[in-house]
């Protein structure tokens, strides 16, 4: 059965979109070898990230991911295992809260998760699969699909 994990921790220093760019390119990378997906947010300085596959080959990413200069502070929120993998389409997909319009209704909940998210540790297992399925459907309604992330500009 897939093992999941979500874990937030702080960037080492501002993120440009060439930065997320980087991570990303690996991540698809080495997760597509490893049967790896899952779901990367950044907002305000810190990372969201999701991992799903095999349990000893997660905790093992999650070490290497730990200890990279990039981010710091990480904290494991939640383990679970799982029938089915919430983001299996994508190897590491990426969300990004637009910055340059309104938020629509579901963005501003995200968004509102997100902030209550970044300053605790210890979610329950249920609100944080709620939280990634709705992320998971507002990439899908995006037409975001497999291994394309909209990341930036700059
Ligand atoms: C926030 C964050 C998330 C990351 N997520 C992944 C990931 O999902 N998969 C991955 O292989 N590397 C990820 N990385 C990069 C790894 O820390 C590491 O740099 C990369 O796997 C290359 O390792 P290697 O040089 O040992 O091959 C992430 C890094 C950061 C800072």
């Amino acid at each position: 059965m897939p093992f999941q994990l979500t874990y937030h921790s702080l960037a080492s220093r501002e993120m440009t979109g060439k930065d997320l760019k980087a991570i990303m390119n690996i991540a698809i990378e080495n997760n597509q070898k490893l049967g790896v997906t899952g779901c990367l947010i950044y907002y305000n300085n810190f990372f969201l990230q999701i991992l799903e596959g095999e349990k000893g080959t997660v905790l093992e990413l999650l070490n290497k991911i730990k200890q990279d200069h990039r981010n710091e502070q990480l904290t494991l929120l939640s383990t679970d295992e799982s029938e089915d993998r919430i983001f299996k389409d994508w190897a590491m997909s990426f969300y990004h809260l637009p910055e340059k319009r309104e938020l629509a209704a579901e963005e501003v909940q995200i968004k509102n998760h997100l902030i209550e998210l970044s300053d605790s540790s210890d979610k329950p297992n249920f609100t944080l699969k709620v939280f990634w399925y709705n992320v998971r459907q507002i990439l899908l309604s995006e037409g975001y699909f497999r291994d394309s992330p909209y990341i930036g500009e700059n």
